[in-house]
């Protein structure tokens, strides 16, 4: 049994060339990809679902299951598509991946699309994050100087293509049939779902649409095998992942570990929370997973200890608030963002969030009316299970979360605005 230990992903960000092939290529770099052409495309994709590897990307579908629904060749083209376009508040572990280490994901997408049949593959990638597109352009381009990409790869008679995307900088393209819709060159907005991307995706064609760090955690496996991974985190959510930490806390930045660690456990390696403050409250996986308190801090970071708690482990975002907080303030930030992000396809989510960002604005405000934290209670039932796709629902988790736990600061905000309430010397945040 292997016995490589985390840090895997982020082990050599510190290098002050980490993102070239030389770098990747001395650490261990395209091993992997050796030694899958040298397997049945099958093997990798039962080696992948035998690992247990989630995805990444905030919903943690299994990855082998999902390459496994594609329908049996038929001799037209399939697809995989990488989401790059990470956008969930809080959420930052793609995008220094990207920059500190393409390779990853670049092997891991030579491997996936090996194993799936697919000739051509896309990274979407937001396009406000000019630095990542030139990056990953520039390591597209080293990649194929090495061999790595284009026809007969490594003499092994199997052809690669990739494309890097640049979208233009809306959250529901993160969404991945408007990520479809984008790529195609339409308005992005989701699609109706089934069918899935897996069988008529881009052009209508089968797709695999996986996260960055879902494929960048594939050569590590091919690597070091399916147990290994398997071995990592708990029974049900194997492996490792990144956590990204910001906020108050120390030393923000991203802390890769087995799943199934602590908060606790995490603001130790960070410094722990401010110096001179308290732990208020923090989200697990971004701002679309309802928030959690310091009763929370031991709560095992895994999909399903999280959800058992009321939350969701979602993209590992975490967002941490001292005492110095106004919640009200916070939840008003996100609102906004909701309701400036929804796509209007839908009614519930574009008028929803709408309603939403007018009371959470009132209440900031100290001008909240008789009954509007019943009414906040009230459009989160109406957009929640009733929206076309997940925006909605997370535009909804962390207005209810913090009603849940702080009702209190909601009443005081009826009628106190929250800089007199979290004078702006205590409220640094925002
Ligand atoms: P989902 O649970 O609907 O789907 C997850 C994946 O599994 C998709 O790729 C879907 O195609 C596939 N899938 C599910 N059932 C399938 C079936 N029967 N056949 C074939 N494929 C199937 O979740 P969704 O809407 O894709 O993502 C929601 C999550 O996204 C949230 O939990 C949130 O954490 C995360 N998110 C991440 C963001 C980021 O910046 N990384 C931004 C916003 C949300």
């Amino acid at each position: 049994m292997s016995t490589v230990l985390t840090p895997i992903l982020t082990k050599f960000w510190d290098h002050p060339q980490s993102w070239t092939m030389a770098t990747y290529e001395d650490n261990e770099g395209y091993q992997a990809l050796r030694a899958a052409l040298a397997k049945d495309p099958a093997d990798l994709v039962a080696m992948t679902k035998d690992s247990g590897l989630r995805g990444r990307g905030g919903a943690g579908f299994p990855t082998g299951l999902k390459w496994g629904f594609l329908p049996p060749p038929d001799g037209g083209p399939r697809y995989l598509v990488v989401n790059a376009d990470e956008s969930e508040p809080g959420t930052c572990k793609d995008t220094p991946l990207m920059m500190a280490a393409p390779q990853f994901l670049i092997e891991g997408m030579i491997i996936t699309s090996y194993a799936i049949g697919c000739h051509h593959a896309f990274i979407y990638v937001r396009g406000e994050i000019v630095h990542v597109y030139r990056r990953l352009l520039r390591a597209v381009e080293e990649a194929y100087a090495s061999g790595y990409l284009g026809k007969d790869i490594l003499g092994s008679g199997f052809d690669l293509d990739i494309t890097v995307h640049a979208g233009a900088g809306a959250y529901i393209c993160g969404e991945e049939t408007a990520l479809l819709d984008s790529l195609e060159g339409r308005r992005g907005q989701p699609r109706l779902k089934p069918p899935f991307p897996a069988v008529a995706g881009l052009y209508a064609r089968p797709t695999v649409v996986n996260n960055v760090e879902s494929i960048a955690s594939v050569p590590p496996i091919v690597l070091h095998g399916a147990d290994w991974f398997a071995d990592m985190g708990t029974e049900k959510s194997q492996g490792f992942g990144i956590f990204s930490l910001s906020g108050h806390v120390t030393r923000p930045g991203q802390y890769e570990a087995p799943l199934g660690i602590t908060l606790r456990e995490l603001l130790e390696m960070a410094g722990g929370v401010r110096d001179g403050h308290r732990l208020k409250f923090w989200t697990p996986g971004g701002s679309s997973t309802p928030i959690f308190t310091d009763a929370h801090l031991d709560v095992p970071l895994d999909f399903e200890s999280v959800a058992k708690e009321g939350s969701m482990l979602g993209t590992r975002a975490l967002q941490i608030f001292d005492e110095t907080t106004s919640v009200v303030h916070a939840v008003s930030r996100w609102t906004d963002f909701y309701a400036h992000e929804s796509c209007g396809k839908c009614t519930p989510c574009r008028e929803g969030t709408f309603w939403l960002k007018q009371i959470m604005t009132r209440l900031e405000n100290g001008q909240g009316h008789e009954g509007d934290i019943e009414k906040l209670d009230d459009i989160c039932d109406n957009i929640l299970g009733r929206a076309f796709c997940a925006l909605g629902d997370g535009a909804t988790s962390p207005v209810t979360s913090a009603i849940q736990y702080f009702r209190e600061e909601f009443e005081q905000a009826m009628h106190t605005p929250w800089y007199e309430l979290f004078p702006p010397e205590r409220s640094t945040l925002f």
